[in-house]
């Protein structure tokens, strides 16, 4: 890298063969082409949206309304996300909330309790809205459970649960996913006591107090549209945590700017990092050397270059072959196929929580990009970034003893005072 001689001295031999490359290259390309050519329906398909305006509040002069619009771009990255589904995309702004609940009946991310009403499901418990479940949750025994058992703090937030309203429920959920785990939804093998969702206040999605009040109004407002009595959000966040709203307030004197950036596309001048921040992979899956992806607890640790060849040789893949859902046959293909086409194979011990449309996101570069450099990550990568499996993967936790074994008494001593520090919040 860097000595422009080293460079010359290996292009000289491919040089002299030129014809020959050229003829591989053709033949090669062609290769690509029928291979591809079998999943047509999982290439990029990019579409290019224009960015929607960023918005601004005044938080003083906040109406209910304001707040709940604002909640809007923050949820949808748009305010006509009714458009983005219909071409096929899955709209999910800054607030990520999308990637996970479902706001639309024909929205793909279905796993997690819906926030609003869905009126024409068949299934009668999505026809409930969150604002009407936020009354009753707290008053659950299942509640009391968790207040009695965190009573000291939850270990990543160090709140302790209680709420003693509906808006106060819902405040709760975004800096406390673990204060209430809606039954069925933890994540597996934690005794329904643990969530996957994130820390809304937290990196990497950060959202502002005033954001968070924001997305609250939207919610509780959402179901009854034009009638913005049931909006209690800003005096929620107020008696739930005893102080004034403005005092928090962040950035700009006032204001706080919603960068409404409309559905991201990855592309091939974005690093690994980029294309995971904008997707929104972290969400869902913990990746080593990626900053924002240490949180993720949907999906598997992604260390492709350990798991990729794995999952083709196994006995569960092949039968998803046999029944011609998958066609991987080399782990590039593999990684290429579950971005693209999540429900090809589903991981043992995870559902199909993927989202579906990445295909409307990535060009192709940017999809061979984040493909290799997953590729590129391993167990040993894992262990240097402390990152490990979920306790549902089926090839269990990765050797801690091996980590640590190494080390020198200091480091060890730092790694334990970062793990306190981390459980601590
Ligand atoms: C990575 C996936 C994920 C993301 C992103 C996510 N959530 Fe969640 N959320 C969940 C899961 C899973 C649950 C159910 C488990 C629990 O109660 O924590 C949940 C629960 C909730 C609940 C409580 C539901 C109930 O019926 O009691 C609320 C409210 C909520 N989420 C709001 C949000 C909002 C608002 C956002 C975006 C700012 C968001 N979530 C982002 C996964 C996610
Ligand atoms: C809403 C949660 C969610 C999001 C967002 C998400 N994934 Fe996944 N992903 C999953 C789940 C769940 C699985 C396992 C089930 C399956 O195989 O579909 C999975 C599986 C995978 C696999 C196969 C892993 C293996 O070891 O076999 C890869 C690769 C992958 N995801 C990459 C990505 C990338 C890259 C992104 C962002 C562009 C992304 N995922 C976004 C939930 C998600």
């Amino acid at each position: 890298m860097g000595n422009p001689e080293e460079g010359k001295v290996e292009m000289e031999p491919k040089k002299k063969e030129g014809g020959g490359i050229l003829v591989k290259i053709g033949v090669w390309y062609l290769f690509i082409l029928i291979v591809f050519a079998a999943y047509t329906n999982w290439l990029p398909q990019i579409r290019g949206d224009a960015p929607a305006d960023a918005i601004a509040i005044e938080l003083s002069a906040a109406t209910p309304e304001k707040l709940a619009e604002m909640g809007k771009m923050i949820i949808f990255g748009t305010d006509n996300p009714e458009a983005v589904l219909s071409g096929g995309g899955n709209p999910a702004g800054k607030g990520q909330c999308p990637l996970c609940h479902q706001f639309f009946l024909d929205q793909k991310a279905d796993r997690c309790p819906n926030l609003v009403a869905l009126p024409s499901s068949p299934d009668p418990t999505l026809r409930v809205t969150e604002e009407v479940r936020s009354h009753n949750r707290f008053k659950e025994d299942r509640y009391k459970q968790f207040s009695t058992r965190l009573v000291n703090g939850e270990s990543n937030s160090g709140i302790k649960p209680h709420a003693t309203t509906g808006g106060e429920y819902l405040v709760e959920s975004e800096y406390c996913p673990n204060c209430y785990v809606v039954e069925g939804f933890a994540i597996k093998g934690t005794n329904d006591m643990e969530s996957p969702m994130p820390i809304i206040s937290k990196p990497p999605i950060q959202l502002t107090d005033t954001e968070i009040v924001s997305v609250i109004s939207f919610l509780q407002s959402k179901d009854t549209p034009g009638d913005f009595s049931r909006v209690t959000a800003k005096e929620s966040w107020e008696s739930y945590f005893g102080k004034k709203l403005d005092s928090a307030a962040p950035a700009a004197p006032g204001a706080t700017q919603v960068a409404a950036a409309g559905p991201a596309i990855a592309l091939e001048s974005d690093t690994p990092e980029q294309i995971v921040q904008k997707m929104g992979c972290f969400a869902c899956h913990k990746i080593p050397g990626i900053s924002v992806a240490k949180i993720g607890m949907i999906g598997p640790l992604l260390i492709e270059g350990t798991n990729a060849s794995n999952r083709i040789k196994s006995p569960e893949y092949k039968k998803a072959v046999a029944e011609g859902k998958a066609k991987a046959r080399t782990p590039k293909e593999y990684v290429m196929e579950s971005i693209m086409k999540p429900d090809a194979f589903i991981v043992p011990g995870f559902a199909d929580d993927m989202l579906k449309d990445f295909s409307h996101k990535f060009t192709f570069a940017a999809l061979e990009k984040i493909t290799d450099y997953l590729l590129q990550q391993d167990v040993a990568a894992a262990i240097r970034d402390g990152l490990d499996r979920l306790p549902n993967e089926k090839e269990g936790p990765l050797k801690k003893p091996a980590a640590t074994a190494g080390l020198k008494r200091s480091e060890k001593l730092a790694m334990d005072k970062n793990s306190i520090g981390s459980a601590g919040g």
